[in-house]
């Protein structure tokens, strides 16, 4: 947490992406990532629900462990699911304390101000460190709809900008901004002390943070927003066709994939060395 603030206050900017699995997380780890999300993204991704309701508490602590095996020094921060902590600040307090005892995670992520702003309260004062989101909130999609951009009037860009500024108030230690014009990211962003996070909001945040699987082209579609920095899900079905292939082939395995019984052993066998079955060799 105190990484993100210093990045804000030293005006450079923060580098965010989501994991879900170990491997994942260790790569994005290693590469220098600030802050892993293990992020209730993991419904659509990963899961293949259509929206995050569905995702469970012990889902994403299943797959926060895996990530938090994988890292050692970004911030990993975990999603509370859909009715986690809508219900009350002490099923809040329980399932966050999971999320970080069980998990291994170092903070959460709720959505939303309102009725959210006394969990954020409560769970920092036990000392859980809240990661706020605003704008376009998925947990909300029903109430949305195909309203997916948030605060392009000035009255909502104003409502916006007074949540922002109560979670920072609650205790947040930073607040993501998703799907909101540009603009009122910037106007946030200079308001607030404590970084913000922008997903679908523009330059001015104070990072960045993507859904991975977006960019790393997994997605057979993703928002405009996205940049799809590689094309795996092409690579991926290019690279199964090829197995496929080889496998109906009969070019793999090769020899280099083959182990070997030693030639006496082979003999002891009964197995004629000329008969084709060390072709391999
Ligand atoms: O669940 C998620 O991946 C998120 C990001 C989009 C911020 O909340």
């Amino acid at each position: 947490m105190n990484h993100l603030a210093k990045i804000k206050q030293s005006g450079g900017r923060i580098a965010a992406l989501t994991a879900y699995d170990f491997l994942t997380a260790q790569l994005l780890d290693r590469a220098g990532i600030d802050m892993i999300l293990v992020g209730d993204s993991l419904a659509n991704v990963v899961l293949g629900y259509p929206t995050t309701l569905p995702v469970t508490m012990d889902e994403m602590l299943h797959h926060a462990k895996a990530v938090a095996r994988g890292v050692t020094r970004a911030l990993t921060v975990a999603d509370m699911p859909f009715l986690s902590y809508q219900t009350g600040v002490d099923d809040a307090v329980r399932n966050a304390g999971r999320l970080l005892k069980e998990g291994g995670v170092e903070a959460v992520k709720v959505e939303g101000a309102g009725s959210a702003l006394a969990v954020v309260e409560r769970l920092v004062e036990v000392g859980i460190p809240v990661l706020g989101h605003l704008g376009y909130t998925p947990q909300s999609v029903h109430r949305f709809g195909s309203n997916v951009v948030q605060g392009k009037t000035a009255a909502q860009a104003g409502e916006l900008l007074n949540d922002a500024i109560a979670l920072e108030g609650a205790g947040a230690f930073a607040v993501v901004l998703e799907c909101v014009p540009a603009e009122v990211a910037r106007l946030i962003t200079e308001r607030l002390t404590v970084p913000t996070i922008g997903i679908g909001a523009g330059p001015f945040c104070d990072g960045q943070i993507l859904v991975l699987h977006d960019a790393l082209g997994l997605t057979a579609w993703s928002p405009r927003f996205a940049k799809r920095y590689l094309e795996m899900g092409g690579m991926i079905s290019e690279a199964a066709a090829s197995y496929i292939r080889e496998v109906r082939e009969g070019a793999f395995p090769a020899a280099e994939h083959c182990y070997e019984m030693p030639e006496d052993e082979l003999r002891a066998l009964g197995v004629d060395d000329e008969s084709g079955d060390r072709k391999m060799r």
